[in-house]
């Protein structure tokens, strides 16, 4: 298959990106959800500033304040600890962690489920997009 058109396909979504381990597949993960979020709102630019302001928002669920920082810890680039089981989880900021944001099949899947539980919805494109901006300025 010419390149341009396996390029395509990735970017249509028809295919999920190959498991490349670095900086570059979070990048192109971060731009894909940018397409998308244009595609609804033209006037739309990722914000690193709004991923962080989205990451540490606190928000009460079953009576308790609950944020993506609560597991994942306000240093995105620290080890963090689910807050029920106490298990650690690895960094998220892919500059520590490669591995983060390189399956696509494995973010779509830790989005919704992380979405429900702390705002009760899937995040929006636009919310994918600027969460992964940001933790790609964190070093
Ligand atoms: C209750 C604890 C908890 C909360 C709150 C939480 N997460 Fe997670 N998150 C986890 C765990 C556990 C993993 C998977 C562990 C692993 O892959 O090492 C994970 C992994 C992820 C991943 C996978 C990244 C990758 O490529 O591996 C994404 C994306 C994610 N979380 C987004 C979010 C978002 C967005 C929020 C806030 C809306 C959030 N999380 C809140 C526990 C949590």
């Amino acid at each position: 298959m010419p390149k341009y058109v396996s390029s395509l396909l990735v970017a249509l979504g028809v295919v999920s990106l190959p498991v490349y381990a670095d900086v570059a597949s979070a990048q192109k993960l971060a731009d894909k959800y940018a397409t998308f979020a244009k595609n609804i709102n033209p006037d739309y630019t990722p914000s690193a500033e709004a991923g962080k302001a989205f990451f540490n928002r606190k928000i009460l669920v079953r009576g308790k304040e609950v944020s993506c920082s609560s597991c994942h810890t306000e240093n995105p680039a620290a080890e963090g600890r689910h807050i029920t089981t106490k298990k650690p989880i690895k960094p998220l900021a892919p500059s520590v962690n490669t591995a983060r944001f390189s399956n696509l099949d494995k973010v779509e899947t830790n989005f919704e489920k992380h979405c429900y539980e702390v705002i009760g919805r899937d995040c929006t494109a636009a919310e994918k997009a600027d969460y992964i901006t940001y933790l790609l300025t964190v070093k």
